[in-house]
């Protein structure tokens, strides 16, 4: 899978405010998920933080989305995570829903308007893809 040139320019213009509101966003992100999808719910029993550490990742991809080795190791410690708590690929999409969601109820449709949503949409795509093909392989292990 591949990402538009254009897709890299939205998300990347995007990352200073999801710095600043990014926290915002997944505190809201999680009662959508856990109410659309209540399946869901139970991966997060020990969780802790986990809001803040979502934000984090997801300003520091938005930041680095065309220099992805700038994230370090951050993405095998995501994977080796999920699959500790049975991250599933069927759970992406669920999350993709609730966080576009959330970032269009939080950031206002004025700035997430349905060019930034579908570039975003893009992009945690491609974020999903690397982490379920690592999955895969930590689950096959
Ligand atoms: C592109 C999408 C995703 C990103 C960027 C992401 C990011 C992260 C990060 C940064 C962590 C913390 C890792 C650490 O502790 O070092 C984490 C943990 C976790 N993620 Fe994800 N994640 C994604 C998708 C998902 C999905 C689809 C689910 C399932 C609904 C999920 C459920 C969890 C759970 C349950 C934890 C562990 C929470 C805890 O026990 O502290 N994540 N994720």
């Amino acid at each position: 899978m591949t990402i538009s040139q254009q897709t890299i320019e939205i998300v990347k213009s995007t990352a200073p405010l999801l710095k600043e509101k990014g926290e915002d966003v997944t505190a809201r992100m999680y009662p959508i998920l856990f109410s659309k999808y209540p399946e869901t719910e139970v991966l997060f029993k020990n969780a802790n933080n986990q809001p803040a550490k979502l934000a984090t990742a997801i300003a520091a991809y938005a930041a680095n989305i065309d220099q992805l080795e700038n994230l370090g190791d951050a993405v095998e410690r995501m994977a080796q995570r999920h699959v500790n708590v049975k991250v599933k690929p069927k759970h992406y999409p669920m999350v993709a829903d609730a966080l576009l969601t959330a970032m269009t109820e939080v950031l206002g449709s004025d700035v997430v308007t349905d060019e930034v949503s579908s570039a975003w949409g893009e992009a945690f795509n491609f974020l999903a893809d690397i982490l379920k093909t690592r999955e895969k392989e930590l689950y096959a292990a």
